[in-house]
């Protein structure tokens, strides 16, 4: 069984009412139970906020313990030298995902304070970009 830990940062609390022409209409609670019919040989465990020091510690507590973590850090992820600085501090692979694809979007939302922490990176798939990042951790 791998463990995978999937880590929304903020306002991705809101999936399937914020903006739904970006990030769609269906809740990440509902998305979760198929992505976890679809991955039986998977334990994915899912944890949000819109705090960034409760994201690093929950890199802290995973990073030791998972498989492999897919972090979507919000907006954070433009600005967070701590985030990268977390994800380096563990020895799980992270693999950075984004709903939209970012590089089609507002120029701030083009750099990312993570990617070059992280194992991987995966965007503009919608939802289907965290299955893209758990495939990837699964098949390691
Ligand atoms: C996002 C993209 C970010 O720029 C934005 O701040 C989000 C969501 C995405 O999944 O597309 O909150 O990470």
């Amino acid at each position: 069984m791998k463990k995978i830990q999937i880590i929304n940062g903020p306002n991705l609390n809101l999936l399937g009412k914020r903006e739904p022409s970006v990030y769609g209409h269906v809740s990440f609670e509902s998305y979760l139970d198929a992505l976890r019919a679809a991955y039986p040989s998977c334990e994915i465990a899912y944890y949000q906020s819109n705090i960034e020091g409760e994201l690093i510690d929950k890199i802290h507590e995973a990073g030791f313990t998972a498989d492999g973590i897919v972090l979507n850090a919000g907006a954070y992820t433009h600005t967070s030298i701590a985030l990268h600085d977390a994800i380096k501090a563990v020895p799980a692979p992270v693999v950075e995902v984004h709903i939209s694809n970012v590089h089609a979007r507002e120029t701030f939302r083009h750099v990312s304070m993570l990617s070059a922490a992280c194992k991987g990176v995966i965007l503009g798939f919608g939802l289907d970009s965290y299955r893209l990042a758990v495939e990837a951790l699964a098949s390691e």
